[in-house]
């Protein structure tokens, strides 16, 4: 299992296991949730830099006020991620949206490759199969009716066979939403976890962003050789 994995050339994706359309029930009306389509990237980097700069998010409130050219800088470069996340040719993203029935986004969901992050290149860990929580925002006014643990449980199974872990790096704010879907604070782990975050962060702790790790199967996670490697 563990070298069909190393090895694979299969991405695990929603280009390979697809997720189908499905409906969540909130007090506001039923959510459409579906993979993205190209036509919508401009509507949900709108939507994400609105859920960042209200969500006080690893130092995002800078951005409430900023003038009309820095915030075409910031969705222009959000188009440019998710773009490059829809268009990969070895299909390793999951791109999920809920949309109300005025066809608004209220959800966004990104899963990828970790190593698209450079993050594993920089530790000489090249082979590692880790799948990465790029964002999670749920429209403020649907929260806590349950929208993102039911995006997560439709999300995050589309890494199983392929990845051995999921890596995700949560604001403050979000650890305890991730820490019921299962995530454990990297930190967590073992007492040499703490060199790996420290090698990863850049000020760990200072804006409250905790990188945090859910096992998908038995195979040795990437984090454990992390920490041998990083001594
Ligand atoms: C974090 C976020 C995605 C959670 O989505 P949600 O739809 O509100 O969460 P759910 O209703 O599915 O919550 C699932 C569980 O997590 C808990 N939870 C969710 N958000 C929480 C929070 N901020 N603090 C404490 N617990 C939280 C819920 O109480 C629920 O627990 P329960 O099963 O015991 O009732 C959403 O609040 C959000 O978009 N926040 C702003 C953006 C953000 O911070 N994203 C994460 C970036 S790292």
């Amino acid at each position: 299992m563990i070298s069909k994995i190393l090895n694979s050339q299969l991405t695990f994706g929603s280009k390979n296991s697809p997720v189908k359309p499905f409906k969540i029930e909130t007090t506001q009306g039923a959510l459409s949730v579906r993979e993205l389509s190209k036509s919508n990237i401009k509507a949900s980097s709108e939507f994400m830099f609105d859920c960042l700069v209200s969500s006080g998010d690893d130092g995002w409130d800078k951005y409430k006020n900023c003038d009309k050219a820095t915030k075409k800088h910031v969705l222009s470069w959000f188009n440019t991620l998710t773009e490059h996340c829809l268009n990969k040719e070895d299909g390793n993203s999951t791109v999920l949206v809920a949309k109300d029935k005025n066809n608004k986004i209220k959800a966004y969901f990104n899963l990828q490759n970790f190593d698209e992050m450079d993050m594993l290149y920089k530790t000489g860990l090249k082979d590692a199969k880790t799948g990465f929580v790029q964002s999670c925002y749920v429209a403020s006014d649907y929260r806590s009716q349950k929208v993102g643990e039911k995006i997560l449980e439709k999300m995050l199974p589309t890494a199983n066979g392929f990845f051995t872990d999921i890596l995700l790096s949560a604001g403050k704010q979000a650890v305890t939403f991730y820490q019921k879907m299962g995530f454990v604070p990297c930190e967590n782990i073992s007492s040499e976890s703490k060199k790996v975050t420290d090698f990863f962060m850049s000020k760990p702790d200072k804006d409250g962003t905790v990188l945090m790790y859910k096992s998908i199967n038995k195979l040795e996670p990437c984090w454990n050789r992390l920490v041998k490697l990083i001594k």
